[in-house]
């Protein structure tokens, strides 16, 4: 065993209260706003994961002064200067993409480099439609990183996605706030709103009707002070632990509850579980409630169309926690899957696998039949967090102990998901 595995034993139910980190969407979204906005921006409650700090640091490289007061980011707005190195984004793909928007309109020149995963990763999607709006972009081979943006002055473009990608829609958003003219970006189905929100909350306008955003380009933002909503997209591990247990009871407080992040639940619902949520309120324009948990026998359900797309995070432990309902998950229009951190359909079928699932693969999905016991056994995270705590969820209710290699990857969102779920088991 290494330092980066851990061992996962059986569990008789989920039982406790949490609060959780802040939400990574929303996180690097408004320190990438607050450090082009005028003032100071604090952001409590920020995201203690990787990839944020991915964000922080690449913002330093471009000059911005970050400080950590009494536990809030504080981000001084300022026009940014060119990087002495290549901007560092580690493993995320919301770091390059959405920065990549942003470094579209600056007057120099920077580089953007990844992790081995990161490599990968189609950038494509955000070269194509910048370019339009006139940045220069060099990319490797298959438009991968890294990526070398030469900074210029941008016009506004008509645009249609044609992948469901809130980072690319962020992306072009923020390129706005250096072009001259309107923008409208279509997307082809609805996709998580917070570039928006962070916009609107930073004192841009812009409208929205239906699938279409319109923004007018070179606006000025001011700094805000905001505790960012607890991560949805973590709290999916423990909802769907409590929910394998009948007899679980687990309170979340203050969940962003964001209609476009929060399909889950419904999920979960639809499938016999209890859930109630309650204090909802709105900050900045996020929901924030606190959701309560009741586990009881899961029936199953089909996830397709849009649904995959407002749930494309949250399926892997779907996938996960499939065998132990009564009649199984499937999950079609899920593609994108394959170009995540990692290919989150391989990996989750994999694991299953070998913990003695039977497993359905499909080039956009995956059918995993119900009533199936799995058993402790070897499972690996692929370096990707959201399988990495997938699979320590599947493990709760497996005959047997896991042990799960590369479970470090899950510092990437959320470091303190090993102990916090620890602190919520009964054995
Ligand atoms: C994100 C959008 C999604 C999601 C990712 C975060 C965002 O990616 O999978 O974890 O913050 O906009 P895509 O835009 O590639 O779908």
């Amino acid at each position: 065993m290494q330092h980066n595995d851990i061992v996962i034993r059986p569990a008789r139910n989920i039982v406790g209260a949490v609060r959780l980190p802040g939400d990574k969407s929303i996180s690097h979204r408004c320190a990438m706003l607050g450090a082009l906005a005028e003032g100071a921006t604090r952001l409590r409650n920020f995201s203690t994961g990787a990839d944020c700090a991915s964000t922080l640091g690449a913002l330093q490289s471009l000059g911005v002064a970050i400080r950590l007061v009494e536990g809030a980011v504080e981000i001084e707005g300022s026009p940014w200067r060119a990087p002495r190195a290549s901007l560092d984004c580690g493993n995320s793909g919301s770091t390059m993409r959405m920065l990549s928007g942003i470094l579209a309109g600056q007057p120099f020149t920077s580089e953007l480099t990844g992790d081995e995963s990161l490599s990968r990763r189609p950038m494509a999607r955000v070269i194509e439609p910048l370019t339009r709006m006139g940045a220069r972009i060099e990319a490797a081979a298959g438009g991968r990183p890294p990526l070398r943006i030469a900074g210029h002055g941008l016009q506004a473009i008509d645009y249609r996605l044609p992948v469901a990608s809130a980072q690319v829609k962020t992306a072009i958003l923020f390129a706005t706030l250096f072009a001259r003219g309107t923008t409208t970006i279509e997307e082809p189905v609805r996709t998580r709103d917070h570039g928006e929100l962070a916009l609107q909350a930073f004192g841009a306008e812009l409208a929205r009707d239906g699938n279409r955003v319109t923004i007018a380009g070179g606006q000025k933002l001011h700094a805000i002070d905001a505790a960012i909503p607890g991560d949805i997209s973590s709290a999916a591990f423990f909802f769907c632990a409590a929910a394998l247990f009948p007899g679980s009871n687990l309170l979340l407080d203050s969940v962003l509850m964001n209609p476009t992040r929060a399909a889950l639940l419904d999920v979960l619902i639809g499938m016999g579980c209890r859930i109630s949520v309650v204090k909802l309120e709105e900050h900045h324009g996020e929901l924030v409630g606190s959701v309560a948990v009741e586990g009881v026998e899961l029936k199953g359900t089909t996830i397709a169309g849009a649904l995959s797309a407002a749930l494309i995070d949250e399926l892997p432990v779907l996938a996960a926690i499939a065998p132990y309902t009564s009649a199984g998950i499937e999950i079609r229009d899920a593609r994108e899957l394959r170009v995540k951190e990692s290919d989150r359909i391989a990996a989750v079928a994999a694991n299953l696998r070998a913990m003695g699932a039977s497993v359905e693969e499909r080039e956009d999905g995956l059918r995993v039949p119900g009533n199936q016991q799995l058993h402790g056994a070897e499972v690996d995270s692929a370096g990707d967090h959201r399988i990495a705590m997938a699979f320590a969820v599947a493990a709760l209710r497996a005959t047997g102990d896991t042990l799960i290699h590369g479970a470090g990857a899950a510092q990437i969102s959320y470091p303190e998901f090993f102990t916090t779920l620890e602190s919520l088991v009964e054995r």
